[in-house]
């Protein structure tokens, strides 16, 4: 019997330098991609997966998150005042239950692994969902999270969403060898940090979905520090890998890395392309600037 996933951690606190200026002031995770914040739509996929949960991991200069998700009074007060009842209700339908967010602080961004160890007091001894928030898995399907929890309540143990790259291109990612390129979910025999060109198990990327069992926070604890001087997430992944299985699920949608202008960019066309009010008017602007 596996436990269930309740939990889901969201690791906030970098320094998204990829994007400055715009994140000096403004945190890369309330960027908007069309009229929500990344977060925000990270946050929609971990509810459709099932989570009641949702902790923060934050650092200096993100304290607008924790108001995102908490109630604004005087801005719903005026709303009803003024019988803006659609904006009201889809702020309500956003929001978290009370009690259903928490919210930790990691010092300095040492890295990754340092966030999520940060979440361990709340976490807790029981298995829980990682989604990195700038990390976009646009599907008209299944989210990626809910595909995870099918998995992992099928198989237990860890779970990572994996999707393929360009052969010249695995240098740049935590890669993984599987012992079924074709399959769904498969079973994770080699797990890698940014393997040295040319020794790849596999063109699969680790795309920024995890499940973990709370063991991975012993790991982290040793605050051993990996590439780039940062304390490395798949660094304890792989030392937890000798220790308990791990299974890699394909993920079939697109994926858009919103820290990189070009991600950024492209994920807000394609969530804007998605949508009745705005889909069709922007195709034909897309279209006008393209022919010149
Ligand atoms: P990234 O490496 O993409 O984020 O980390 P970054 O460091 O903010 O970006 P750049 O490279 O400087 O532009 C992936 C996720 O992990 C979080 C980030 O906030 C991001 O959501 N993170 C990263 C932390 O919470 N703490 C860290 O020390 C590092």
């Amino acid at each position: 019997m596996t436990k269930r996933i309740r939990k889901a951690v969201f690791p906030v606190a970098g320094l998204g330098t990829r994007f400055l200026p715009a994140t000096k002031a403004i945190p890369k995770e309330m960027l908007t991609i069309v009229d929500r914040p990344v977060v925000q739509h990270v946050v929609d996929e971990a509810r459709a997966a099932g989570i009641e949960h949702f902790v923060f991991v934050t650092g200096r200069n993100k304290a607008v998150i924790e108001d995102h998700f908490d109630m604004a009074y005087e801005l719903d007060d005026t709303l009803a005042k003024r019988s803006k009842t659609k904006e009201l209700d889809g702020l309500r339908a956003d929001l978290p239950a009370a009690g259903a967010t928490s919210f930790t602080r990691q010092q300095a961004p040492l890295g990754l692994g340092h966030a999520v160890w940060c979440a361990r007091d709340i976490v807790g001894d029981e298995p829980f969902a990682l989604l990195l928030p700038d990390m976009l898995h646009h599907t008209h399907g299944k989210g990626c999270l809910a595909e995870m929890i099918d998995a992992y309540n099928k198989h237990g143990g860890n779970h990572v969403a994996v999707a393929p790259v360009p052969e010249d291109q695995t240098h740049q990612y935590g890669i993984v060898g599987v012992e079924n390129v074709d399959a769904k979910v498969s079973k994770i025999n080699k797990m890698v940090e940014k393997p040295p060109k040319g020794t790849a198990p596999s063109n699969l990327h680790i795309t920024g979905r995890y499940i973990l069992q709370p063991t991975i926070f012993n790991l982290l604890a040793h605050q051993e520090k990996g590439a780039g001087g940062e304390i490395q997430l798949t660094d304890s992944m792989i030392a937890l890998s000798r220790q308990e299985p791990f299974h890699a699920v394909r993920f079939d949608g697109d994926i858009y890395d919103t820290g990189s202008k070009i991600g950024f960019l492209t994920a807000n066309i394609a969530y804007a392309l998605d949508r009745g009010d705005l889909g069709p008017q922007l195709r034909a602007e897309i279209e006008r600037l393209i022919e010149g």
